[in-house]
């Protein structure tokens, strides 16, 4: 027996029940909940989301004859124990159980028929999913009840997945509670396997996943795990760990000659006069070596040497104050980028290769942009980086379809607006990045590529690479963000709305094609098995160390 929590009230419809609630409704029932309407006298089941309680008492209603007693600071007598007390509630009807899942309600339920809790595998029947169906993991907790996931199916995860919420919400412990069930996807026969993934990690937040499987652990049906850190990082020589080195020569001249250009401005606004100089150099140097990588690593003089010869003499294409301006920028890409921070090699350690590998095997990768993984490399370089990845990972995928080989990986990316900024609400500089995320996020379900895209304002991710995410994950909103997200994921019911700016830490909305309930839901996520280190702050601790706060007579440090 499931706990009977209300009666449905006359003036229900088949689209919204009222409800009276039973003391344990009162107790137990939180709006956003789901429950179960036994309709029209138990011979059809309905799903059903609490949208609104009303708690209503006859002795405190607006304008009663007890308003006078009331200012003066009276409660009327016997108040608690003699007045009509009861609890309303309104629910949005979800669907009627039909025999493949659920089905739209066609009548409405009757006045006196049973609202009560889902009971235990009943949501598996109702949506006619199995608890280890292939395909299917079971995601965190639905709100009000212990030890029931949400059904996501895995499948879908191809059509791109949003995490949004503000600082400190539970985004990036979620995400990895993510990884976790990603890598343990049941694949029915009683295996399972996990699906290969890049985690563009900004702040070190999945390191744990590496410290664990390095010290022997395993994470799910992960081959491996690595680590890949900047060339500079004192990291760079444990277990499992790599260095990041990419090539230029997925980038076209004009990719190249942007980008330096804007390195060297730091600005939002390309000159269009430099670019096409450097591009124009870059195309004629490219024709003789084939290789920009080569170019930059080691004919730099031949590029200067060109670019003189260009803006020498009357009528030279290049303006000598453009040329200088490019060989400028030039410089400080060579100093920073190529020697300095050490990225670029012809031989780099993100290639077809390591792509084939982490596919062949699932593998995870954690790209890390932490403070200890990426010392002092700035966010344009970081964008360089994610932009070489987008770029290889796109070309890979696609010879992978043309050679009718199906392979398939998630590309997650923290602070997803540093890489797909919205150029009108975001003044980051300029991303390279950006157009081959979007061509991903248009193009890459058909390849296997799928996108996991965190941040904490979307309102600055592009839209266009939005318009694309069809399963959305909302932890807590600032208030600005809500009618924007609401209506990127096909709009919210007003009950999870309202509540979205005051989610406590860990909870989210989940909607969108992944949610095998097919409507929106509000879901705690499940515990890592793998702890989060990065995420935790000790302010107050830290402070009681700083004045010796409990510490014993002699040991005060
Ligand atoms: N469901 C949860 N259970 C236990 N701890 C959690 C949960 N969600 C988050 N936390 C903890 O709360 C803190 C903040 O969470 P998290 O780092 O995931 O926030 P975030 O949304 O990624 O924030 P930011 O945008 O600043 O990166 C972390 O210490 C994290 O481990
Ligand atoms: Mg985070």
């Amino acid at each position: 027996m499931t706990l009977l929590v209300g009666f449905v009230l006359s003036g229900s419809t088949s689209d919204e029940a009222k409800i009276q609630l039973t003391e344990a409704g009162e107790e137990r029932l939180r709006e956003g909940q789901l429950v179960i309407i036994e309709s029209n006298r138990g011979s059809e089941l309905l799903l059903a989301r609490i949208e609104r309680i009303v708690p209503v008492n006859e002795f405190f209603v607006e304008g009663d004859p007890w308003s006078e007693a009331r200012r003066r600071g009276l409660l009327p007598p016997l108040a608690e124990e003699v007045a009509r007390r009861y609890t309303l509630a309104e629910a949005a009807i979800l669907g009627k159980a039909g025999r493949r899942g659920l089905e739209e309600p066609d009548r409405p339920p009757k006045p006196g028929d049973r609202v009560r809790m889902l009971g235990s595998g009943e949501l598996e029947k109702l949506l006619g999913v199995e608890r280890d169906a292939p395909g299917v993991v079971w995601y965190g907790e639905l709100l009000g009840y212990e030890g029931l996931g949400l059904p996501l199916d895995i499948e879908n995860i191809t059509m791109h997945v949003g995490v949004f919420g503000e600082t400190g919400s539970g985004k990036s412990y979620g995400v990895g509670y993510m990884l976790e069930l990603l890598s343990r996807i049941p694949l029915g026969d009683g295996r399972y396997g996990a699906l290969p993934a890049v985690v563009v990690d900004a702040n070190g937040d999945y390191l744990d996943y590496h410290e664990a499987f390095a010290s022997g652990h395993r994470l799910g049906e992960y081959h491996a795990v690595y680590r890949l850190v900047f060339p500079r990082s004192p990291a760079r020589f444990e277990p499992y760990t790599r260095t990041v080195t990419i090539d230029l020569d997925v980038f076209t001249a004009r990719e190249l000659a942007e980008f330096i250009v804007t390195y060297k401005s730091g600005g939002v606004d390309v000159n269009e006069l430099q670019v096409a100089a450097l591009e124009r150099v870059l195309r004629e140097l490219g024709e003789e070596y084939q290789s920009y990588t080569e170019i930059f690593t080691r004919r730099v003089s031949e590029l200067y040497e060109l670019l003189s010869e260009l803006s020498t003499g009357r009528g030279a294409p290049i303006h000598p104050q453009t040329a200088r301006a490019v060989r400028s920028a030039v410089d400080k890409f060579v100093g920073d980028i190529v020697e300095g921070y050490g990225v670029i090699s012809r031989k780099p350690s993100i290639d077809k290769g390591f792509i084939d590998e982490l596919t062949a095997q699932p593998s995870l990768a954690i790209i890390d942009f932490s403070a200890e993984g990426a010392p002092g490399i700035p966010l344009p370089v970081r964008q360089l980086v994610v932009a070489y990845l987008a770029r290889l990972l796109y070309k890979v995928f696609t010879e992978y379809k043309v050679r009718g080989e199906e392979r398939y990986l998630a590309l997650v990316i923290e602070e997803a607006q540093n890489y797909a900024p919205n150029p009108r609400t975001y003044p980051v500089a300029w991303s390279l990045a950006r157009d081959y995320l979007a061509l991903i996020a248009t193009q890459g379900r058909k390849f296997g590529l799928c996108l996991v895209l965190v941040s904490q304002r979307p309102a600055f991710v592009d839209p266009v690479v939005l318009s694309m995410v069809n399963t959305w994950i909302i932890y807590r909103l600032a208030v600005e963000d809500i009618p924007y997200v609401s209506k990127l994921s096909g709009g919210l019911p007003r009950s999870l709305e309202r509540r979205l700016t005051r989610l406590p830490r860990g909870i989210a909305v989940v909607t969108g094609q992944m949610n095998m309930l097919g409507f929106p839901a509000l879901v705690r996520t499940g515990r890592r098995r793998v702890s989060h280190a990065m995420g935790r702050t000790r302010l107050v601790e830290s402070l009681r160390r700083v004045y010796g706060v409990g510490e014993g007579a002699g040991g005060k440090g």
